[in-house]
């Protein structure tokens, strides 16, 4: 059985790697797994050269710490893992005695990259709800005018009957009607949530079927579901919504004979916006159409910011709304050629109240 210690070092955002005076790994916790993307049993007995190829200075610094008996510490180095990938971290090497000899060499990493991505999106986020908020204040004040606005024009149009200026009156009523459907689609994310227990899968299948069905090229999405993926907690049309914007613009992104890929997966222990999860279900839409252009670049998700002629820009602002009022989050990378809308949502019960 684990003990208390061992539980709150697998719970901890800091990797945490145990060296012997022989320099081989003794112990690791899980964010240190997770960090070099292998399980503890194909660590153990492992040596630090091995763990850290290409990572001489660090290896050296553990040496230096079992001579020395002291404590080092370095901020913003570059590590590179196994798999080539670099890193930038900051880490401690705390040694351990046993009477006079050092036994053992304890090495806390944090992954730099991934505290500056949190405070980034945290404070992108923080602007974005900004923006969202004046908008929506403003939408509110130009409802009512517009009203009054359409049902003058009403008047006048039915004055003018048979004339042919009536064709300015239909522009009038045309146009006030847009507006008035932009508006409500800006203020739409306000809306009451209905939080039930949902199967994502049903979700996502409405969606495929719906975008499907409305595109005028033959296109076929394909599914990638992890069968094994928790019931969640969270308003079904809201979550269909913030969806469907996603895929509508993965399709309008791709010529005929691209490829989207709707894939769902789950997440273990993971931060979003700023809370610690033990759980989450990570959905992605990916597709391999030409990306965001790059000139409007992460401002995507701000409201009215569009790179198609005729886009409102309402699309990913309201789906980044709707996700964050889950507790979620949504970003856009761009790997190998593909685009990736990435969804992450908190699934009840796996808040590590972080
Ligand atoms: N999968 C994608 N591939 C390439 N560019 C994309 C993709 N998704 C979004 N974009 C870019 O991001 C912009 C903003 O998307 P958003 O959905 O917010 O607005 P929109 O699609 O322009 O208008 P609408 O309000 O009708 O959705 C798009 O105009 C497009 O340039
Ligand atoms: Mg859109």
């Amino acid at each position: 059985m684990q003990d208390r210690a061992g539980w709150v070092l697998d719970n901890i955002y800091t990797a945490v790697l145990v060296f012997n005076n022989d320099l081989r790994l003794t112990g690791i916790n899980t964010a240190g797994e997770n960090l070099f993307f292998i399980s503890h049993g194909k660590m153990y007995g492992h040596s630090a050269y091995e763990i850290l190829p290409a990572s001489q200075k660090l290896v050296d610094n553990i040496q230096r710490a079992l001579v020395t008996k002291q404590p080092c510490m370095e901020w913003g180095i570059d590590l590179y893992l196994p798999d080539s990938k670099a890193m930038t971290v900051d880490y401690m090497l705390t040694p351990v005695m046993d009477d006079e000899a050092c036994m053992e060499v304890i090495l806390e990493l944090i992954n730099a990259n991934s505290y500056t991505r949190v405070m980034r999106e945290n404070n992108l986020s923080v602007l974005h709800d900004a923006a969202r908020k004046s908008l929506s204040g403003m939408a509110h004040e130009i409802k009512n005018p517009l009203g009054g606005l359409r049902g003058a024009a009403q008047l006048l149009e039915r004055e003018l009957k048979g004339s042919d200026l009536t064709d300015y009156t239909r522009i009038i009523i045309n146009e006030a009607d847009r507006l008035r459907n932009l508006i409500d689609r800006m203020l739409a994310p306000a809306a009451k949530s209905e939080i039930k227990r949902i199967n994502i899968h049903e979700a996502l299948e409405y969606v495929c079927n719906v975008v499907e069905a409305e595109s005028k090229f033959n296109i076929k999405i394909q599914r990638d579901y992890d069968p094994s993926l928790p019931v969640l907690r969270a308003d079904r049309e809201q979550l269909i919504q913030a969806l469907l914007n996603i895929a509508r613009n993965a399709v309008q992104a791709i010529n005929e004979g691209g490829e989207i890929l709707v894939r769902s997966r789950i997440k273990r222990r993971c931060t979003i916006r700023r809370r610690h999860y033990k759980l989450a279900v990570q959905i992605d839409v990916i597709d391999n159409g030409p990306g965001v252009p790059p000139e409007i670049g992460e401002h995507i998700f701000y409201p009215m910011v569009t790179g198609r002629a005729d886009g409102s820009g309402l699309g990913l602002s309201i789906s980044q709304s709707l996700i964050q009022s889950h507790n979620g989050r949504l970003q856009y990378e761009r790997i190998d050629d593909r685009s990736y809308f990435r969804i992450l949502l908190p699934v009840e019960g796996g808040d590590n109240g972080g």
